[in-house]
C-alpha cells in the first residue's frame, strides 16, 4: 500500500474518501471525532498543492433525504479548518454540476460533495457510478477506515478507474495499531471484550484466543458464558441458542490453556434503566429477580490486575450499561487501567467503547481510540477488508 505522502499532488484533483457518518442532532454533529480524525490527511493534500474533493456517506438512506444532508459536517469541518479554508457543498455527489464545480476549484477551497448514499448505486458498487465517481479524480485517496469493510462503489468500485492511489494517515494509523495487534503483540497481550452479544464476537474471539495471554469478558455477553457454566444468572440477557456455541469457545480456551476471565461479582438491578435500583452481588450468581447491569469490585480489580501487566492490550465492548451512569464504574476501570498502563500498546477497537472513553476523557491517554466500528471487529476477527485491498498494488 502506498500512502498520501508518497504522492506528487500540484494541482491534481485529489479525491479523498472519508468517513464523515458522524452522529447527529438534527442539524447538529454531535461527536466530530471521525471529521477530526481526518484533518491530517485533508491537511496534508493541502499542502501538497492537491485540489482536495471529499466524498462520505451519511446514515443509511433510502434516496435522496434532505435530513441526511453533509451541510452540517460540512460546516463543521470549515470551523475545524479554522477559516483558513472555504468548503464548498455540492448538491448532488455525481453529474455535469458537480463537475463544473471541481473544474473550477481555486487553490485552497475544498468541496465535500453530498451524501454518496443518496444513489442507491454507491451500495450496490455500480460501475456507471463507481466509474462517474472516478472521473472527478486524478488521485484516489481512501482515509475512510470506519468503511473500509464495504464493498462500495466510492470504498472498492472507483479504485481501479483512477489513475494514482493511496491510503490517507488514518488509514494508515488504524492498520499500524490494529494490525500490530493481531501480527506482533508484545506480550502479555490482554483482550478485553464486552458489550451485549456474544454472536457479534465469536469471531474476534476465534482470531484472539490463540494470541492472547488472556481474554477478559465483560458486558452482556458474560452472562451467556456464565449460563453455559451453570451459574444463576437471574433475568440478565442471555443469547439462549449461544450456549453451546459459550460452551465450546470455553472448551477451545482450555485446550489453548488460555484463561478466558469472566467476571467474578456484578452490579445488578431490577431494570436497564435509570430508575433501576444498584447492588453488589458476592459472588458470581446473580439474583433470581435481578439481572446483571456491571462488572462489580472484585472484577474490576481483577480486571485492572490483568491489564497493569500487560504489554499489549486490545479493548473492545462495553462492562456494563454505561450510558447510566450508575452502571458505568466497569467500563470507566477497564478504561482507566488501560489509560495508566504507560508501558503497553492500548488500542480500543471502535464503536461503544470508543465512545466511552472519549466520554470519559480517557482517549488522549490511550495508545490508539479506532474509528471504525464495524470495520474494527473485522479487521480483528483476520478478515481482509474490501476497502484496503482495493489499494494494495500488485
Ligand atoms: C460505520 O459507522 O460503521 C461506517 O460508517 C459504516 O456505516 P454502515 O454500517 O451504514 O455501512
Amino acid at each position: 500500500i502506498r500512502y498520501i505522502d508518497e504522492l506528487q499532488l500540484t494541482g491534481k484533483r485529489t479525491f479523498i474518501r472519508v468517513d464523515f457518518n458522524v452522529p447527529l442532532d438534527g442539524r447538529k454533529v454531535t461527536d466530530d471525532t471521525r471529521i477530526r480524525e481526518a484533518l491530517p490527511t485533508i491537511r496534508r493534500a493541502l499542502e501538497l498543492g492537491g485540489k482536495v474533493i471529499l466524498a462520505s456517506h451519511l446514515g443509511r438512506p433510502k434516496g435522496p433525504d434532505p435530513k441526511l444532508s453533509l451541510e452540517p459536517v460540512a460546516a463543521r469541518l470549515a470551523e475545524l479548518l479554522g477559516g483558513k479554508h472555504e468548503v464548498i457543498l455540492t448538491d448532488d455527489c455525481v453529474g455535469d454540476g458537480v463537475k463544473k464545480q471541481v473544474k473550477e476549484l481555486k487553490e485552497g477551497q475544498v468541496v465535500v460533495l453530498e451524501n454518496l448514499r443518496f444513489h442507491k448505486e454507491e451500495e450496490a458498487n455500480d460501475e456507471t457510478f463507481a466509474r462517474e465517481l472516478a472521473a472527478l479524480a486524478d488521485v484516489y485517496v481512501n482515509d475512510a477506515f470506519g468503511t473500509a469493510h464495504r464493498a462500495h462503489a466510492s470504498t472498492a468500485g472507483m479504485v481501479p478507474f483512477v489513475k494514482e492511489k493511496a491510503a490517507g494517515l488514518l488509514m494508515k494509523k488504524e492498520i499500524e495499531y490494529l494490525g500490530r495487534v493481531l501480527k506482533n503483540p508484545e506480550k502479555p497481550f490482554v483482550a478485553i471484550l464486552g458489550g451485549s452479544k456474544v454472536s457479534d464476537k465469536i469471531k474476534v474471539i476465534e482470531s484472539l484466543l490463540p494470541k492472547v495471554d488472556a481474554l477478559l469478558v465483560g458486558g452482556a455477553m458474560a452472562y451467556t458464558f456464565l449460563k453455559a457454566q451453570g451459574v444463576e444468572v437471574g433475568k440478565s440477557r442471555v443469547e439462549e441458542d449461544k450456549l453451546s456455541l459459550a460452551t465450546r469457545l470455553l472448551e477451545a480456551a482450555h485446550r489453548l490453556k488460555t484463561p478466558i476471565v469472566l467476571p467474578v461479582d456484578h452490579i445488578v438491578g431490577t431494570e436497564p434503566t435509570e430508575k433501576s435500583s444498584k447492588q453488589e452481588t458476592p459472588d458470581n450468581a446473580v439474583p433470581k429477580d435481578m439481572m446483571g447491569l456491571d462488572i462489580g469490585p472484585k472484577t474490576r480489580s481483577l480486571f485492572t490486575q490483568h491489564i497493569r501487566d500487560a504489554r499489549t492490550v486490545v479493548w473492545n465492548g462495553p462492562m456494563g450499561l454505561f450510558e447510566v451512569a450508575k452502571f458505568a464504574d466497569g467500563t470507566r476501570s477497564v478504561g482507566t487501567a488501560m489509560a495508566n498502563n504507560k508501558q503497553a500498546i492500548t488500542v480500543i477497537g471502535g464503536g461503544d467503547s470508543a465512545a466511552a472513553v472519549e466520554q470519559m476523557g480517557l482517549a488522549d491517554q490511550l495508545s490508539h481510540v479506532s474509528t471504525g466500528g464495524g470495520a474494527s471487529l473485522e479487521f480483528l476477527e483476520g478478515r481482509e477488508l474490501p476497502g484496503i485491498k482495493a489499494l494494495e498494488t500488485r
